[in-house]
């Protein structure tokens, strides 16, 4: 059965592009076949994987458009068992350009269908809104993730987030979860880092992932190499933590 994942927050700079990428290498390295899908047109999932956007032929873009099928746009990676589908700054024309298009948030769900029983995860890196992307990734998957920076406002907008998860799952996607909260940027030394733990656990239970991922210089220092940090820097805290997140989350 295949698991289709959002890591999603509308937040910018909690981790997202950083738990999409770690997590689909993470998984790959424990044996999974994983497809990661850049879902934003900034494109940094992309980026990050070390691929050079103005060479690609097709992205998401002309996936969701319906101009390009999938199998034109599964890229191999530096990982066995790890493909992923590009995006770049066209991604932007996709919200304008669909506002009164049928089906419109249905797009990457249909766009998925033909290869999804290839894969056991299917990790979809979110934009830093709640638009038309974000529905359509929330209408393809069976769950969220959600990446909680530990810091003041961590917690703010969260509201607004569950929100529009729980509506997608009423109009569009009954199976749809939540699948849980991991705390990003994790600070063991400051009180701060630990109260929006304490705060998160106490909204949120068990929702909240055992594993925490800490500050890691190496975990922002690997998309500039364009790789994982599990090639980077395997013997890193950012790699150690991003397995066992990995781990947990089989578990789960
Ligand atoms: N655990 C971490 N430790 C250190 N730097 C991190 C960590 N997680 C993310 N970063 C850095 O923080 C910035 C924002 O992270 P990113 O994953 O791009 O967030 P988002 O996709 O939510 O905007 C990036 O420069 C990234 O390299
Ligand atoms: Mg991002």
């Amino acid at each position: 059965m295949t698991q289709i994942i959002s890591i999603a927050n509308q937040k910018g700079g909690v981790g997202k592009t950083t738990t999409a990428v770690n997590l689909a290498a993470c998984l790959a390295k424990l044996k999974k076949k994983v497809l990661l899908v850049d879902c934003d047109s900034q494109a940094n999932t992309t980026t990050a994987m070390g691929v050079d956007k103005p060479a690609l032929k097709a992205s998401l873009y002309e996936g969701l458009i319906g101009d390009a099928g999938i199998e034109d746009m599964l890229l191999p990676t530096m990982l066995q068992g790890l493909n992923l589908v590009p995006a770049n700054v066209d991604l932007i024309g996709f919200e304008v350009e669909m506002m009164s298009a049928p089906r419109r948030e249905a797009r990457l769900k249909e766009f998925l269908f033909p290869v999804s029983d290839k894969f056991d995860f299917i990790i979809i890196d979110c934009p830093p809104a709640l638009s038309l992307l974000t529905l359509n990734a929330f209408s393809a998957s069976h769950a969220v993730v959600i990446p909680l920076q530990s810091e003041f406002f961590a917690l703010e907008g969260l509201g607004q987030l569950l929100d529009t998860i729980k509506r997608v799952k009423n109009a569009f996607n009954k199976s749809l979860i939540i699948k849980g909260i991991l705390v990003t940027m994790f600070d063991r030394r400051t009180n701060l880092s630990q109260n929006v733990v304490d705060d998160a656990s106490q909204y949120f239970n068990d929702l909240v992932f055992k594993t925490k991922i800490p500050r890691n210089v190496k975990l922002a220092e690997a998309p500039s190499y364009g790789l994982p940090v599990i090639l980077y820097d395997k013997t890193s805290p950012g790699a150690k933590s991003y397995m066992s997140f990995a781990r947990e989350l089989l578990k789960r």
